[in-house]
């Protein structure tokens, strides 16, 4: 049954994972080259939305957790209260972007046996699946994203979307497996408005090694 993120968790919890270097957080490297998973996604693309979209998210995370930092020491209320747009939107686009990169990979895998059984239980085929995600991702209103979560509390897996740069853990407690990203910049100078055709083709080039290891984890 798919659920739209609403709630927000305190905001800690979805960024303990990020990419950090002295209480900075860093663009990672991607784990394969721009091109590597053409013709799904093209070159132009991996780069644009690497080295510029998820760099921006980085550059502006880091400036608003400064000045978190220096409203904290201030004890300024107004403006640590103010920062939290900033920092979600931002904070979130880089959590976001760095599951994404490693969910994808030009090499051809498949769910791990664990994994396979719990998408039979909750879904009853891998095509159903499919289906449901599809139907997320394609439904965004806006910019957003389609994610499959895992809800630890009932071991069940769930296909959410969620809006903007929302992250998926930090806005539902869900544990990430695999996140489809529908923000035009993702698909839209390579596949124009057709959006589902996106969403078809990015099943191809899924990491179900990386999204068996979240789930395993
Ligand atoms: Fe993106």
């Amino acid at each position: 049954m798919m659920s739209i993120c609403r709630k927000v968790l305190p905001a800690s919890r979805g960024l303990a994972s990020i990419t950090s270097v002295r209480n900075k957080a860093t663009l990672p490297e991607l784990p394969y080259e721009y091109a590597a998973l053409e013709p799904i996604i093209s070159r132009e693309i991996m780069e644009l939305h690497h080295s510029k979209h998820h760099q921006a998210y980085v550059t502006n995370y880091n400036a608003a957790k400064e000045q978190l930092d220096d409203a904290v020491a201030k004890e300024d209320a107004n403006k640590i209260i103010t920062l939290q747009g900033a920092l979600r939107f931002n904070g979130g686009g880089h959590i976001n972007h760095s599951i994404f990169w490693k969910n994808l990979s030009p090499e051809k895998s498949s769910p791990s046996d664990a994994l396979q059984k719990a998408i039979i239980k909750d879904f009853k085929s891998m095509d159903n699946l499919k289906a449901e995600l599809k139907a997320a991702a394609v439904g965004v209103q806006g910019s957003g994203w389609a994610w499959l979560g895992l809800n630890k509390k009932t071991g069940n897996l769930q296909v959410v979307q969620c809006a903007n740069q929302d992250p998926l853990q930090a806005t539902t407690g869900l544990i990430p497996l695999f996140g489809i990203d529908v923000w035009e910049h993702a698909y839209y100078l390579q596949y124009k408005n057709v959006r589902p055709s996106y969403v078809d083709a990015i099943f191809d080039i899924v990491n179900w090694k990386d999204v068996s290891e979240r789930f395993s984890a």
